[in-house]
């Protein structure tokens, strides 16, 4: 019997790699392809322990290639895409943002259509809770219009209008998530939660932009996997899911927590100067989703509690991550900032 064939982009980052272990777990009939360029933000490490077999393969390509893109989809006649492939850090897209319109924009371009002449079971995208922009009250519902403030979710906007404009058009079978800030294993260390956690293990400062009362809604990574599994299976076709848990939290609360999970000083905090255009807070209205009958299964203490562990126990996998290119991105984004 032929397995259903699912094609998963961006497999070899943060969450891509979570939603490829969810898999093999919750759907193991499955054959589960990652297509991954690999930029500075994928490793194949993250995916080391499953090998190539039937139920895996692993392709490094771009998903703006479209000769690639093309072959990849006449060999495998996928019944399910998840385009995960992202340039995803708002910090980088303010240094610049010419990669995150090739990937995020054109990418998504290119993938929709291959799957308009190849043809595929249902089109997954995966975005963000950023293209609302800032929520300064009340929390954003799937219908409010798209404000996006950073060249990072403006990206992620247009992509998610170019999906929808394919189903309108040409009725593929599209469901777009929209989730909020994920956190847990794997994540890269430029990003909030992983960058204080291992800087305050080798005592270093902790960047904390601005007045450090800007809201996040954070979910752990494993719950943000369910919700697009759920979403991709029995989401209605042409709908956007936003993907929250509803853990609204300001900045500092979360870095003082971090400390304290390490035993360290909070003198560790060391305010610096606001990214541009900081939204101020995010806040997502999750009813669609929860009607699906999804609903958090990570209290975010203990979430986070988890992550901080592993974190600690993994440092053969962030350290080297640090070096090199990490060392002259810091450079660029926090140099000023620290004084240096
Ligand atoms: P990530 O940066 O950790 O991983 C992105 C992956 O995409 C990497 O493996 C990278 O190598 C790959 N990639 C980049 N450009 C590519 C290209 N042109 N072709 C093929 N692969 C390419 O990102 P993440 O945090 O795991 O985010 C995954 C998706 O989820 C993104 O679309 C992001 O916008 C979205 N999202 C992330 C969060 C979050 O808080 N992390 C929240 C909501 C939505
Ligand atoms: O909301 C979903 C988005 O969450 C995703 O779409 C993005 O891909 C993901 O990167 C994340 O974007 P943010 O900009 O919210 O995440 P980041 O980890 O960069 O920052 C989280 C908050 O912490 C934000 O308010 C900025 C602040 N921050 C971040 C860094 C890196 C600091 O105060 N200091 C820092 O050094």
């Amino acid at each position: 019997m032929r397995r259903p064939r699912i094609l998963v982009t961006g497999g070899a980052g943060f969450i891509g790699s979570n939603f490829v272990r969810f898999l093999r777990s919750w759907r193991p009939e499955y054959r589960v392809v990652v297509l991954d360029k690999l930029t500075y933000a994928g490793r194949r490490e993250n995916l080391a322990d499953i090998p190539e077999c039937e139920r895996f393969r692993f392709v490094q390509g771009d998903i703006a290639d479209q000769a690639l893109v093309d072959a990849l989809f006449a060999e495998e006649r996928f019944d399910f895409v998840v385009n995960f492939a992202a340039e995803t850090h708002v910090d980088r897209s303010i240094l610049e943002a010419g990669a995150f319109i090739r990937t995020d924009i054109w990418g998504t371009w290119v993938l929709l259509e291959v799957v308009r002449r190849r043809g595929t079971g249902r089109f997954l995208q995966v975005s963000t809770d950023e293209v609302y922009g800032q929520v300064l009250e009340g929390s954003a519902a799937e219908s409010d219009p798209l404000a996006p403030r950073s060249p990072y979710a403006a990206s992620k906007a247009g992509a998610d209008l170019m999906a929808l404009a394919y189903h309108e058009t040409f009725g593929l079978p599209i469901l777009i998530t929209r989730g909020s800030n994920t956190f847990g294993p794997y994540q890269h260390p430029e990003k909030f939660i992983p960058l204080f956690i291992t800087n305050a293990i080798d005592d270093q400062p902790l960047p904390l932009y601005g007045d450090g009362r800007q809201v996040r809604d954070w979910i752990y990574v494993a719950d943000h996997c369910a919700a697009i599994d759920l979403v991709l299976h029995q989401g209605e076709v042409g709908r956007v899911y936003n993907v929250g848990a509803g853990n609204e939290r300001e900045n500092i609360q979360v870095a003082r927590l971090i400390l304290r999970l390490l035993s360290k000083p909070e003198s560790l905090i060391r305010p610096v100067a606001d990214r541009p255009a900081h939204d101020r807070r995010y806040s997502l209205d999750t009813s669609r989703l929860r009607a699906l009958g999804w609903a958090p299964r990570h209290p975010f203490e203990e979430a986070l509690a988890e992550t901080v562990r592993w974190y600690q126990d993994n440092e053969a996998w962030w350290r080297p991550i640090k070096q090199g290119e990490f060392a002259e991105f810091y450079r660029r984004n926090y140099g000023h900032r620290l004084g240096g």
